[in-house]
């Protein structure tokens, strides 16, 4: 459920799990309004569905609708519902972006992380990431706002005039703002001159999936994470909140980059 949802590719990457496992389910889009959520997402329930995502706009407002869980309730987020034993709500966003890492082999205990942008997807990172013993610093255009999500999860918050002086002790470099998504996809919150080889640099922008930021980072030798693996790992994290299944990770990875082909 979102507003806008047409552009998802959400439906693609679980229909083609729910074939590849032989599973009788679909999934679809559902476009609905901040004043409908509370009865779509009860009327959902009634109907028999197995479960639901939410996005954008309703993340956080689902919080009032759902028996939320401790990491979401954390977050101030929700992302996925399940309707198995009541109306359960869980934030698998970050846990996607520990997968699209650690699927690369970037450690994330213990590392120095800077995140730029303070907006709901930073939050779910940084929640998580601080869960898991990161070190964390927040960066926004807006101050304000990085200190105050630096506050709750114990971390560091700045401007993002100051970024780029602290990138030398920077393990893993995060971009969770729309700097560099089309259609302005020459913004860049770096240059390849601040940028160097032993850093991890993750965009969780995927349109396109090569960045401004990815390109300077590969021309400055960094290790590069484009954003399709964390829309695969926190919809394979949902898949497997509704189903139990172990979910076909790979099958699910074709298919969001057989759709953001197609857009091209
Ligand atoms: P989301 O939930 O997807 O994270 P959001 O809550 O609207 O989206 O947050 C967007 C983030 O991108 C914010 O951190 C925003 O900075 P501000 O807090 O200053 O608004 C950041 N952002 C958006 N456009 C930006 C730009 N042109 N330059 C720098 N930061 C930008």
């Amino acid at each position: 459920m979102g507003d806008p949802v047409e552009h998802s590719l959400s439906p693609a990457m679980h229909n083609a799990a729910f074939r590849e496992l032989g599973m009788d389910c679909a999934y679809h889009p559902f476009r609905v309004t901040p004043g409908e959520l509370g009865d779509a997402i009860k009327g959902a329930n009634a109907l028999g569905f197995g479960g639901l995502n939410v996005t954008v706009p309703h993340k956080e407002h689902t919080l009032d609708f759902v028996e939320a869980d401790e990491l979401s309730l954390q977050i101030g987020a929700v992302n996925t519902i399940d309707f198995k034993d009541g109306i359960k709500g869980y934030n698998t966003d970050g846990f996607g972006a520990e997968k699209a890492l650690t699927e690369k082999g970037i450690p994330i205990k213990d590392a120095n992380i800077s995140i730029v942008g303070a907006g709901g997807a930073a939050k779910s990172i940084a929640f998580h990431f601080s869960n898991l013993g990161a070190n964390i610093d927040i960066f926004n255009r807006t101050p304000q706002r990085a200190e105050q999500l630096a506050h709750v999860i114990g971390g560091q918050g700045h401007g993002l005039d100051v970024l780029v002086g602290s990138l030398e002790n920077c393990d893993i470099l995060i971009n969770t703002t729309t700097v560099g998504m089309h259609p302005n996809v020459s913004g860049s919150v770096a240059t390849r001159e601040q940028l160097h080889l032993e850093l991890a640099v993750f965009d969780i922008v995927y349109n396109p999936l090569k960045t401004k930021l990815l390109q300077e980072a590969e021309a400055a030798g960094a290790t590069t994470i484009d954003g399709v693996g964390m829309l695969v790992h926190q919809g394979a994290e949902s898949f497997r909140i509704w189903t139990g299944r172990e979910p076909p990770v790979e099958t699910m990875r074709k298919a969001v980059l057989e759709g953001l082909a197609c857009r091209c």
